[in-house]
C-alpha cells in the first residue's frame, strides 16, 4: 500500500502519520528485500511499540504485543463503547463488525461471505472439528506436530462419535515436498474424510506445502482444515491459493490485534453441512457462515480495533514484514548451526521458514535451556520438550521490534552455553 491508498483507508486517517512524511519518503520505494536489513527503517517501526526493558522478547509467537498506536485505538474503542452502552450494541455494532470482517476477507483474499471474527484459532478448528457430522468408524488425518489442543479435540471427537485418528510425523528438514505430500497421503484410507495441516508447526516454525497436500487430498475426496495460526500476517499467501476447505487462525499473533481475535474461513460450497457449535435464532439460513458465529455478547471493541492493526500491517507491507521476519531467522540461525552442541529444529530452506525457529543444546534439557537465556542473558523464549513430536529445545520468535544487535546476544549465550556441555 501506497501512502495515499493508506491515508484513504478509515483507520489509516488514525494511523496516518505514523511514521511521518520522512520516513515515507525515505523508504516508501525501496523493495522488501533491500529493506529487509536496513536497520534506520527498522528502528523507526520499533519505536513504535512499548518494549519491557527487562528482556528480550523473544517469544512473540504465542502473542504479539500491539503496537502503540493500535493499543491507543483500541483503548479508544473500549472508551466509546463504554460511554454508548447498549445503543451501540443494539444498533451501529452488527454493521460495523461487518466492516471489519470486510477488510480481514481482503487480507485473506476470500469472499467476505466465508470469514468471520472468531477469538482465536482454537475457536476456528473446534468449530470445523465439531461441526462434522462425524459417524464412527470415519478416519481423520493430523500430525504428531500439530498444536496439542487441536489434537486433543480429535480426540474428543474419538471418544464421543468413534472417529479413527491418524497421524504422521512430519521430518525436520525435508529434502523436498512430495516427501511431506507421500507422509500424509500415507494414512489417507477410504474412510478417511477429514485432512488437517499445520501451515505453519507451532514448535519449528516449519512452513508446510499446504497446496500441495490439500490437492492430493482432494484428489481422493478428503476435505482440508488448515491450522494457520503462525501463518496469517506473518507471510504472503492467499487463502483460497492454499486450496483448502477450512482456515482458522489468530490475529493476536502476527497481526498485531487484542488478545481474543481470530479468523474462521470455510469455502463457500463446505458452510452449508458444518453444524454451528451455538444455536442462534437469526441464523436460519444454512449457507450463511454467521451460523457459525454466534458469540453472545461479547468484548466488541477487541473486534473493532482489528482495523487498526490491518492499517498498522498494510502500511508496513507483508512483503516487507515477512522479508524482515525471514531475514532476523537466518541471521542467528546461520551463526548457531555452525557451533558444535547446536541442533537447529528448523528446515535450512528459507521458503519453509520465517521469523520461528528452534534450537537446541546436547545434554541441556530445554526448561533449563530457556531458564539459562532468561536467568543470566535476560532473553525470553519458550521451551519445547516433545518426545512425540521429537522436538526438544526453545522457540525463538522475534517480530518486527526485534533489531540485530539483540539476536547477537542470543547468538553468544548458545555459544556460551554449548561449550559448557
Ligand atoms: C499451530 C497452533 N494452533 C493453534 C493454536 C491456538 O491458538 P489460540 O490459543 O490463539 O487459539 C496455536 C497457539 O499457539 C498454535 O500454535
Amino acid at each position: 500500500m501506497n501512502k495515499r491508498d493508506f491515508l484513504r483507508t478509515s483507520a489509516g486517517a488514525g494511523l496516518g502519520l505514523l511514521l511521518g512524511d520522512t520516513v515515507w519518503a525515505r523508504f516508501a520505494d525501496i523493495p522488501a528485500d533491500r529493506l529487509a536489513d536496513d536497520e534506520a527503517f527498522w528502528t523507526t517501526i520499533r519505536a513504535k511499540y512499548r518494549l519491557k526493558p527487562d528482556y528480550i522478547n523473544l517469544e512473540s509467537g504465542y502473542y504479539s504485543i500491539q503496537p502503540t498506536p493500535v493499543l491507543e485505538a483500541f483503548l479508544a474503542k473500549v472508551r466509546e463503547i463504554n460511554y454508548q452502552g447498549s445503543y451501540y450494541l443494539r444498533g451501529p455494532m452488527v454493521p460495523d463488525k461487518a466492516a471489519v470482517r470486510d477488510k480481514l476477507a481482503a487480507i485473506a483474499g476470500c469472499a467476505p461471505g466465508e470469514l468471520c471474527i472468531t477469538r482465536n484459532t482454537t475457536e476456528s478448528i473446534d468449530t470445523v472439528v465439531s461441526g462434522f457430522d462425524w459417524k464412527a468408524g470415519d478416519e481423520a488425518v493430523m500430525a504428531e506436530q500439530d498444536y496439542g489442543h487441536m489434537l486433543a479435540q480429535f480426540r474428543l471427537m474419538a471418544r464421543r462419535h468413534g472417529l479413527v485418528n491418524k497421524l504422521v510425523s512430519v521430518p525436520v528438514d525435508p529434502k523436498t515436498d512430495d516427501e511431506v505430500v507421500r507422509l500424509y497421503a500415507g494414512a489417507i484410507t477410504p474412510r478417511t474424510r477429514l485432512l488437517m495441516v499445520s501451515h505453519m508447526v507451532n514448535i519449528t516454525g516449519h512452513i508446510l506445502p499446504v497446496r500441495k497436500i490439500a490437492d492430493m487430498a482432494h484428489a481422493t475426496g478428503v476435505e482440508v482444515l488448515v491450522d494457520g495460526a503462525h501463518a496469517f500476517a506473518h507471510f504472503d499467501f492467499k487463502i483460497p491459493d492454499l486450496g483448502c476447505d477450512y482456515y482458522g487462525a489468530s490475529l493476536h499473533k502476527w497481526l498485531g490485534c487484542p488478545l481474543g481475535t481470530g479468523i474462521l474461513y470455510v469455502r463457500r460450497e463446505k458452510i452449508p453441512k458444518l453444524w454451528p457449535i451455538f444455536g442462534d435464532w437469526r441464523m436460519t439460513d444454512d449457507n450463511d457462515i454467521m451460523k457459525l458465529n454466534h458469540t453472545g455478547t461479547h468484548p466488541v471493541h477487541t473486534d473493532l480495533a482489528i482495523e487498526y492493526a490491518i492499517a498498522f500491517h498494510e502500511m508496513l507491507g507483508i512483503k516487507r514484514k515477512e522479508a524482515r521476519l525471514r531475514y532476523l531467522q537466518n541471521y542467528w540461525t546461520t551463526k548457531v548451526r555452525a557451533m558444535s552442541n547446536v541442533i537447529v529444529q528448523t528446515p535450512a530452506d528459507p521458503a519453509r521458514s520465517c521469523a520461528i525457529a528452534t534450537v537446541g543444546v546436547k545434554g541441556v534439557p530445554p526448561a533449563d535451556l530457556a531458564k539459562t537465556l532468561l536467568d543470566k542473558y535476560k532473553i525470553w523464549t519458550n521451551a519445547i520438550d516433545s518426545d512425540t513430536a521429537g522436538i526438544h529445545g526453545v522457540r525463538v520468535t522475534p517480530h518486527v521490534f526485534i533489531l540485530p544487535k539483540e539476536l547477537d546476544t542470543l547468538i553468544r549465550a548458545i555459544g556460551a552455553i554449548a561449550k559448557t556441555v
